[in-house]
């Protein structure tokens, strides 16, 4: 159904002229006038606590955000999104991945399907495979156990499983290596196998579609590689598939029984709590697997229940929307103080760009007057502090920061580990407060007076820029799968806001088509056709290269 436009709604046009005010805000000052801003701007839910009131908001920004939500509908959208209606307009598809992590006895059908017994009838089987390879149960051809595990997919078949076994290191089994391998280019694969034995390792092709190029080749290379190696018998003791493709699989000639299926209504980007998960589970076995699970449907719930105001994913996607609106932020930087969320950035930037990253509305409207998805990056801190920060503090773009840390450590250097929430702290401070002129002036003291004033410039800070902190105890099982929860729901939140559809993704197909018609050029099967003269002269060179 056509929604109106954006802009043109009542609360929209309130926060417009309510923005003409607050643009002229500095945070020093609405700290100063209200003791009582932290506590105000922030809420904790399923082990998150977020603080947002480092953003240049206040009380009557987020209630006039809040009003937004409602006109645009985004609670009706998110009640249809977990009651699995259609709502992925473009493909005919219900959005169901928190049917992935809802308990057994929540009914949840799909065309008059019971999925949740379908789910946990996967999981059950998760569950039987991962402890088999774990306990050593399960063996390769020549009666080894498994001591290296390559998983192969790309895009969600890959980001998610692989940032959640670096993410959850610290539960991983000591036996098993966990590998990713999802780029074209042969040097990933051949990374990978120059590491495992195949008499000891187990391969998983995960595809949700089965047909994605990068990781059939993938997939067939390592099937040649393996037979180089053993016989075709032995294939069903290393392959093992994931996919909502069964046909497929059972054509690249996958035993039946090492199929773990899941289904058309999960996303690829929101698929890690699928059978996408099992190397996860294959990594910290089920049970954490089965917690991952839960932190994430803790998160569902809040999300589901809780109004507007306390609700973390809406406030963080509200606060997201009033960066990106109204204060003109492009990009947005991810900052996890934990060298195991190392792989946190890039899934958030499938996440999010892949799925807000449209011009048109859901009834395909060409979007002109406001502005969609801002670009997702970052770093671990303190690594980005070393790096771009600089642009951060005193470059002439506002980026608004997410920093996301743990109050406890898993490990025993303590020290380590206020310097590194020292870190974390000191920078959203410094973001906020900047460094006036006259503060500058103060530093450089007894240098000679010409000289403050040639560096005054270069020493300044302007201040004033938006960031958001959240908080854990431990970074465990639980809270990662509510962290990952958190902004997929901010991220559906976003898309309900912009009118888009977050659960498709047509712009990955054109170069894909166009790759496939160079590739059969490069390898001489076809003729080259006429491109554009960079391109011709591209494929030129790469020909005369061979
Ligand atoms: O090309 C984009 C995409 O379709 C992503 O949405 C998806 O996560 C990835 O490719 C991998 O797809 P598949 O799991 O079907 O191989």
């Amino acid at each position: 159904m056509r929604q109106p436009s954006l802009t043109s709604t009542a609360s929209y046009q309130a926060l417009q002229s309510h923005a003409k005010d607050a643009q002229q805000w500095q945070m020093r000052d609405l700290f100063a006038q209200d003791p009582q801003r932290f506590e105000r701007l922030s809420s904790e839910a399923a082990g998150l606590f977020l603080d947002y009131s480092k953003n240049r908001l206040d009380g009557r920004t987020l209630a006039l955000l809040a009003d937004l939500a409602r006109e645009r509908g985004a609670e009706k959208l998110r009640d249809a999104m977990f009651n699995g209606d259609k709502i992925n307009l473009t493909e005919h598809r219900a959005v169901l991945h928190t049917a992935l992590r809802a308990p057994k006895d929540k009914q949840i059908t799909v065309d008059g399907q019971d999925i949740t017994a379908d789910v946990h009838g996967v999981l059950a089987r998760i569950k039987a495979f991962s402890d088999a390879v774990r306990n050593g149960q399960w063996l390769g051809h020549t009666g080894k156990e498994i001591t290296d595990i390559v998983n192969i997919g790309i895009g969600g078949s890959d980001l998610g499983p692989k940032m959640v076994c670096l993410a959850l290191r610290q539960y991983a089994h000591p036996r098993l290596t966990m590998h990713f391998v999802s780029n074209v280019d042969g040097h990933d694969m051949d990374a990978a196998l120059s590491r495992v034995n195949p008499e000891t390792t187990l391969f998983i092709i995960a595809s949700k579609t089965f047909t994605t190029a990068e990781t059939m080749m993938n997939a067939n290379t390592a099937r040649q590689w393996f037979l180089k190696h053993a016989s075709e018998a032995a294939l069903a003791k290393h392959f093992v598939a994931v996919s909502t493709n069964v046909e497929a699989i059972k054509k690249f000639g996958i035993d039946p029984d090492n199929m773990f299926p899941f289904w058309d209504w999960v996303g690829g980007r929101y698929s890690v709590w699928s059978a996408i998960g099992l190397p996860v589970a294959l990594c910290v076995g089920y049970g954490y697997f089965a917690d991952f699970l839960a932190g994430a449907h803790a998160l569902d719930e809040h999300f589901r229940t809780a109004p507007i105001e306390e609700n973390l994913p809406m406030i963080l996607a509200l606060v997201g929307f009033w960066n990106r609106e109204f204060l003109g932020c492009a990009s947005v930087s991810i900052a996890p103080y934990h060298q195991d969320l190392n792989r946190f950035p890039a899934y958030l930037q499938q996440l999010e760009m892949e799925s807000n990253g449209k011009r048109v509305t859901r009834a395909g409207d060409t979007i002109t007057d406001y502005e969609t998805c801002p670009v997702i990056w970052g770093d671990v801190g303190t690594n980005g502090q070393h790096a771009y920060f600089q642009l951060l503090h005193q470059g002439t773009d506002v980026t608004p920061m997410d920093f996301i840390a743990t109050l406890r450590p898993a490990h025993e250097f303590q020290n380590h580990h206020a310097a590194l929430l020292a870190n974390c702290f000191a920078q959203s401070e410094a973001f906020m407060k900047g460094k006036t002129a006259d503060e500058v002036r103060v530093d450089l003291a007894g240098q000679d007076p010409a000289e403050i004033e040639r560096l005054v410039p270069h020493k300044t800070f302007p201040g004033n820029r938006p960031s958001n902190t959240i908080l854990m105890e431990y970074l465990t099982p639980a809270t990662l799968g509510a962290l990952i929860a958190l902004y997929e729901h901010k991220t559906f939140v976003q898309g309900a806001l912009w009118d888009v559809n977050s659960f498709d993704q047509w712009g990955v197909e054109l170069g894909k088509v166009l790759a496939k018609k160079i590739e059969a050029e490069l390898n001489g099967d076809a003729q080259p056709a006429q491109h554009d003269g960079s391109t011709n002269g591209l494929i030129a060179r790469a020909k005369a290269a061979v």
